[in-house]
């Protein structure tokens, strides 16, 4: 019994998601920069902020600004704007301060830090929090770059001059034209495209910009706590190795213990 626990946890962690696949649009036209005050005053200290959010406007993906920006704009009063730069996707989830322009001070209020992360696809999802006051609410400005490669693409931008390359386990929906938001990335079918990906005593799943495999009914991954694939197989009944288990002294969270156990099990049920 031990040991089918122990597998749970570990399909269970697989099943964390990133929140670059998690994540709430927020596509509020009156957050944008241009927009003046009128008379409704927006405050975002009336949202229920929970987990990540990407901003866009009217459609097009947008990003906080990062420099000042003035008051009495965004739809409302003090205009949030982070207080740092954006990460770059190698730093992950990076926590910065964010500001409320007031009183024609750009850093008037110190409002609750945030946590902010790039994805990939040149967009970044911000975990908003819920600002120190009314009438505060977060300020978003169109990110050109991101608009002209449309969804599941990397944008450059060197100089001024933008190209755009498709995600991995993407491709142009039109191979012979230019990556754009009127030619997007699409989706490459890997199971359909190389149907062994798997390897034996597997099914395959597509999934946007990659492929799940599964073990058939009866079978498990060499080592569950990777992904199947075909350097790591599925083999060995599940029963086996349920009877195997563990034996006295054995410590159920040592990694080495539980690879002998499925080596064992692997080159048994080979022989
Ligand atoms: C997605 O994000 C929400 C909000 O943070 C969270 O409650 C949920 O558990 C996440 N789902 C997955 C599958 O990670
Ligand atoms: C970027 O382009 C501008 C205008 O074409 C040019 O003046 C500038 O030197 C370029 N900068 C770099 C770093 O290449
Ligand atoms: C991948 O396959 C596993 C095992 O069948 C399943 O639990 C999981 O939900 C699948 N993930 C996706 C993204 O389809």
């Amino acid at each position: 019994m031990e040991m089918l626990f122990l597998l749970l946890i570990f399909s269970a962690e697989t099943l964390g998601l990133d929140p670059c696949d998690n994540y709430t649009v927020l596509d509020n036209a009156w957050r944008a920069t241009s927009n003046r005050v009128s008379s409704t005053v927006m405050c975002d200290r009336n949202v229920q902020w929970v987990g990540w959010y990407r901003l866009f406007l009217n459609d097009r993906s947008a990003q906080m600004s990062d420099t000042c920006v003035k008051e009495n704009i965004c739809g409302t009063h003090a205009t949030l704007w982070l207080n740092g730069q954006h990460p770059r996707m190698e730093d992950g989830a990076v926590t910065r301060d964010v500001c409320g322009s007031w009183n024609n001070n750009c850093c008037y209020f110190k409002s609750t830090p945030i946590n902010v992360k790039a994805c990939p696809g040149q967009y970044y999802i911000y975990e908003l929090k819920s600002p120190i006051g009314c009438h505060f609410a977060y300020c978003a400005v169109i990110d050109e770059c991101g608009i002209m490669c449309g969804p599941n693409a990397f944008c450059h931008n060197n100089n001024g001059s933008i190209s755009c390359s498709c995600l991995g386990g993407y491709i142009a929906t039109n191979m012979n034209e230019m990556i754009s938001r009127n030619n997007p990335c699409t989706d490459v079918d890997e199971c359909q495209a190389s149907p062994s990906v798997c390897g034996p005593n597997a099914y395959c799943t597509n999934v946007k910009g990659g492929y799940n495999c599964s073990c058939s009914e009866g079978f498990s991954a060499t080592f569950p706590d990777l992904i199947i694939s075909i350097n790591n197989i599925c083999m060995a009944p599940k029963k086996q190795i349920v009877r195997l288990g563990l034996k006295s002294g054995q410590n159920v969270n040592d990694p080495a213990v539980m690879k002998d156990i499925l080596q064992s099990v692997c080159c048994l049920s080979h022989n």
